[in-house]
């Protein structure tokens, strides 16, 4: 038997744009991930009606308090509050997020709130060019502290962010389209630093105007292995994880980048615009603690410098390669899953160790799943045992990292439902509960429990593993 403590927060998780729907409803403005979701709605789901939550949410909270949920991890859409970013303040966004956080409180299920989650308004790409501009950074800011106000004194757990190290690299999460390819890097570092501004201020506004908040940023995780003994490889995968996570991490938590990464900043030629102030903002913002996302594994090997781009990346999102650092590859110990992702329970409690052990703060997993297509039976059941396996693996390893002296305080598989994947439609499903429809077809949008909701909800009530 694995049991957790009685106060482990088992959850679940979901983002605003992937599971609300009602994309325009009630004056919500267009976000950054509506309108790259609309470019791919010739081929698949778009966010207009996702998994309908905005009209379904009494039931699907009901759903949640049946499966025993202790907390609830999801995001407010920027845009439904604030639906040109800086401007008015939209009082029927208030309304619909008091409801759910009501709902959710009378269910017993403590609300977990990301404040963004991908969704930039997309008014102030049109007026700013979003990140890349300081009043990108004080309209957060405003729509924080509009936040704390509207509902700081029922909602005490926060995340400022969701994956801002996966975010800044994905061009259509940024709006990066017409960048030119020499002026990217740049420009990403402007945004990334700007975030990382915006990030410390909602930190310390949390702690000021949130009595007894808390708050955290969530990053995409990384735990790299290197390709070999070589020492050049081993020191490839370090990188790697100080590249696309570490970086971060040192920010949130101390308030300056580390060596390495001024370093690499300077020798490509690019100075973020500071103000004298920030300094002081950043070291002032102390997280409570650290959500993170856990996927997969990754495995690098070193990249010599190319004598042409030396400090440049391929393009690969957050598996860029970095000439002179490293190059990343497959684990060929590793299963997959159908859209590529290699399951690594092992992994997870590798680096649940790896963040205790250097930022000594709590921990929670908000992220870990598997996204994979379901079916339906003809009776009206789907069985899942693959995401059972998957989700019963990764919940042993947080027990042997908890026995290894981590202090994880809670875990939120994605997704408690199916919804609309970040950039692959209604077809990869990872929730505990089956939404009827597909990506062009939304059938009855009919909540279906699927075989894992019944063996989560055992989980939950013997608090562990049998
Ligand atoms: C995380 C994101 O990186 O991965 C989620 O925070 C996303 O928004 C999840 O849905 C799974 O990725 P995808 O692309 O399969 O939806």
């Amino acid at each position: 038997m694995k049991r957790f403590a009685d106060n482990f927060l088992w959850g679940a998780s979901s983002s605003a744009f992937q599971i609300e729907g009602g994309w325009d409803a009630d004056g919500k403005g267009m976000s950054v991930a509506d309108y790259n979701s609309f470019q791919r709605s010739a081929v698949q789901a778009d966010s207009k009606v996702a998994s309908d939550f905005y009209h379904h949410y009494q039931e699907d909270i009901k759903l949640m308090k049946e499966m025993g949920l202790k907390t609830y991890r999801f995001s407010l859409s920027w845009a439904r509050i604030i639906p040109d970013g800086d401007g008015e303040v939209n009082q029927a966004g208030i309304d619909f997020y008091n409801q759910v956080i009501d709902a959710l409180l009378a269910a017993d299920i403590l609300p977990f709130i990301t404040l963004y989650h991908f969704d930039l308004p997309f008014a102030l790409v049109e007026k700013y060019n979003g990140w890349e501009d300081r009043r990108c950074v004080e309209a957060f800011q405003r729509y924080a502290q509009v936040c704390y106000q509207a509902f700081g004194d029922r909602v005490k757990d926060w995340q400022v962010n969701n994956e801002q190290n996966l975010m800044i690299r994905v061009n259509e999460r940024m709006n990066m389209y017409d960048v030119a390819p020499e002026d990217a890097e740049r420009v990403r570092a402007q945004m990334d630093y700007h975030m990382f501004v915006a990030h410390a201020l909602a930190t310390n506004d949390c702690h000021k105007l949130v009595e007894n908040g808390k708050i955290g940023p969530a990053v995409s995780s990384t735990m790299t292995y290197p390709s070999s003994n070589r020492p050049e490889d081993v020191w490839a995968a370090k990188m790697n994880d100080n590249f696309k996570t570490n970086y971060g991490l040192e920010m949130y938590c101390f308030g300056d980048y580390p060596g390495y990464y001024k370093e690499y900043l300077t020798k490509c030629g690019i100075y973020p615009k500071t103000q004298p102030e920030d300094a002081a903002i950043l070291k002032a913002a102390k997280p409570d603690f650290i959500a993170l996302n856990y996927y997969r594994t990754l495995v690098a090997s070193y990249l010599p410098v190319d004598e042409q781009h030396p400090y440049g990346t391929k393009e690969k999102d957050i598996d860029f390669d970095l000439y002179g650092f490293f190059k990343v590859e497959r684990n060929e110990h590793l299963a997959s899953s159908k859209y590529g992702a290699q399951i690594d329970p092992m992994g997870l409690r590798l680096v649940l160790n790896e963040y205790y052990r250097q930022y000594r703060l709590p921990l929670i997993i908000t992220e870990n799943g598997l996204g994979t297509p379901d079916v339906l039976t003809e009776d009206g059941k789907i069985h899942d045992d693959y995401r059972i396996d998957y989700i019963r693996d990764h919940i042993a390893a947080c027990y042997d990292a908890i026995q290894d002296g981590v202090e994880l305080f809670g875990y939120c598989p994605w997704s408690v439902m199916d919804l609309l994947s970040s950039h692959q439609g209604f077809k990869k499903r990872y929730g505990f509960i089956f939404v009827n429809r597909e990506d062009h077809d939304l059938k009855d949008l009919a909540r279906i429990k699927k075989d894992s909701f019944y063996w989560y909800q055992e989980v939950i009530k013997h608090n562990g593993l049998e």
